[in-house]
């Protein structure tokens, strides 16, 4: 991919499934990497960061700022899923605790790390999303605050890609589908029912969600904003 090199790249969930291959892959490219989570899992220059607390992802964005000179890209990939409940029983507190990791800590750090980018007029995000976001699987998941958040870093990715276009900031999402990793350890029993419902037979490697950032944090991919690539081995399709 063209221009990550030297690149400096902030990513939050860093040490997850997802998070690692991304990490991976962007060193690879000949980034700088920081690598921001709750636990260092070794995917570049740990930050410890909770994207809940306002006050720990400003921090993170400054540690990455005064080490590195400045922050030229951001992923925002933290996330968790929790027990399928059905709606009319989920507990408040739980809704809650899906949207604060997964919808205010996007925003948390899209505005910590918005802000020195868009101080030097440049910057490139990606948001990771999730098919869930824009369609609720046929398989009786019990899942709407995590869907629910979802659709919010699409509309959140949509809204800043528009506000900060003009200002050197692109902004875009990708959505995967079922990814094997920590965060589906739960999910286990569904998998058989998955893999039958997914065109393509089988789960999405890591390796490839982190190629679809890749590029939408390159050069190449110049004129994407609000985008979201959907990286789902057609599940959505059926
Ligand atoms: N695995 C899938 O099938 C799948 C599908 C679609 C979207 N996604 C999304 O991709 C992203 C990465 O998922 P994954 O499969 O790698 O999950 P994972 O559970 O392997 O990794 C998630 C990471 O986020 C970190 N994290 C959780 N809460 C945090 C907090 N408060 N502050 C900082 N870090 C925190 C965890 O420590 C972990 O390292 C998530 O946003 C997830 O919703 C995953």
């Amino acid at each position: 991919m063209q221009g990550l090199t030297d690149k400096v790249v902030a990513v939050t969930g860093a040490g997850g499934g997802i998070g690692s291959a991304i990490c991976g892959r962007l060193r690879d490219e000949g980034a700088r990497v920081y690598a921001l989570d709750l636990v260092d899992a070794g995917g570049g220059e740990f930050v410890r960061t909770d994207v809940t607390d306002e006050t720990s992802v400003r921090a993170a964005a400054e540690t990455v700022v005064e080490r590195a000179g400045r922050v030229d890209c951001l992923v925002a990939g933290a996330g968790i899923v929790e027990d399928d409940v059905p709606a009319e029983q989920m507990p408040a507190e739980q809704f809650d605790r899906v949207l604060a990791v997964n919808l205010r800590g996007v925003f948390l750090a899209c505005q910590a790390f918005g802000r020195h980018m868009l101080d030097r007029g440049q910057g490139r995000i990606v948001n990771i999303s999730s098919m869930s976001g824009n369609h609720v699987v046929n398989t009786p998941q019990k899942q709407c605050a995590y869907n629910a958040s979802k659709a919010g870093v699409s509309a959140l990715t949509r809204s800043l890609a528009a506000e900060w276009a003009g200002r050197g900031v692109r902004v875009n999402a990708i959505s995967p589908g079922y990814v094997d990793t920590p965060l589906l350890s739960l999910k286990r029993h569904q998998f058989d029912q998955w893999l039958g419902n997914t065109p393509a037979g089988r789960f999405a490697r890591p390796e490839e969600v982190a190629a679809a950032i890749a590029f939408l944090l390159s050069d190449e991919a110049g004129f994407f904003c609000g985008s979201e690539l959907l990286v789902d081995g057609g599940y959505t399709l059926i």
